[in-house]
């Protein structure tokens, strides 16, 4: 109940009040130290979950682990940076967790479900409702402008971003009926974020996002990922190879021949705009 302060004859409105005391009148044990561990587990959702993943290739009699015994926990609305020298196994781990690549070991937790017990079906359902991807080279489609590149997704899953909205969030509306052709490297790698955006996805996978552009876009480039991350809460994890990237990331996973070397939880990562390289 509330307390001593509650009354025979209280209304609702003092009930709410006395409701507001009460957390502060709880005493400073127990109810009050589980209720502050919930707040705290709340802010930090997993949203997933490696467990002993293996991605193994034959090739003849050898077997080549591109990824080995790999255990890791990302929770949502992180920005996560993947860390690691060329053939680490970084792609990898994105495939893997984009359900573009599948497992040969291990379980990979999503929401309280395992990707890796998915049929081909389910699992495209997944990228389609939950995944973004931006690569390196962009992947648009060049006979497209960027409006119709943008505006395919609605095709793929319902609920998307209108492509005009999804444009102007990274900076594009003026130069939407523009042909990839006719864009800066960071314009079709700005347009290939609003395509990936545009879905909505709880996930938005960058490989090597800034790979093929110059420092000025790249860093752009970093800034508008950051705050995917910052102000819209979406789960960010973009690989790389350049270790400057790690300062901006609230967790940097690094990788190496296939294994996890280390996992590095950061309080207080820079501001993308602090980062040079
Ligand atoms: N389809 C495949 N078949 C065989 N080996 C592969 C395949 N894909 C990746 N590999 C190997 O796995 C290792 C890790 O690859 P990858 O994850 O792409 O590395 P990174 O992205 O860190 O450069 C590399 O040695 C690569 O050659
Ligand atoms: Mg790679």
């Amino acid at each position: 109940m509330f307390g001593k302060k509650k009354k025979q004859d209280t209304n609702l409105l003092e009930i709410i009040d006395l409701e507001k005391d009460s957390e502060d009148l709880l005493p400073d044990t127990g109810q009050k130290k589980r209720k502050e561990k919930a707040e705290k587990e709340d802010e930090h959702e997993v949203l997933i979950e490696f467990s002993d993943v293996c991605k193994k290739y034959s090739q003849g009699e050898n077997e080549f682990y591109a990824l080995k015994n790999a255990n890791l926990t990302i929770n949502e609305g992180e920005m996560v940076v993947i860390l690691g020298p060329s053939g680490a196994g970084k792609s990898t781990l994105l495939n893997l967790l984009g359900g573009m690549d599948s497992a040969s070991s291990g379980h990979i937790w999503f929401g309280g479900e395992d990707l890796t017990t998915y049929s081909d079906n389910r699992l495209t359902r997944y990228r389609a409702e939950n995944v973004g991807v931006v690569f390196q080279f962009y992947n648009l489609i060049p006979t497209l402008t960027a409006y119709e590149n943008v505006a395919l997704m609605k095709d793929i899953k319902e609920g998307t971003t209108d492509p005009v909205e999804a444009l102007s969030a990274v900076g594009l509306k003026e130069h939407m009926h523009q042909f990839p052709s006719q864009m800066s490297g960071g314009e079709q790698q700005r347009t290939s974020i609003a395509r990936a955006i545009a879905k909505n996805p709880k996930l938005l996978l960058c490989d090597e996002p800034t790979g093929a552009l110059d420092t000025g876009t790249g860093k752009e480039v970093l800034k508008l990922l950051q705050s995917m991350s910052r102000d819209k809460g979406r789960t960010v994890v973009m690989v790389t190879h350049n270790s400057f990237f790690a300062d901006i990331a609230d967790t940097v996973i690094r990788v190496k021949n296939g294994g996890i070397e280390n996992v590095v939880h950061n309080d207080a990562p820079k501001d993308a705009s602090e980062v040079f390289w």
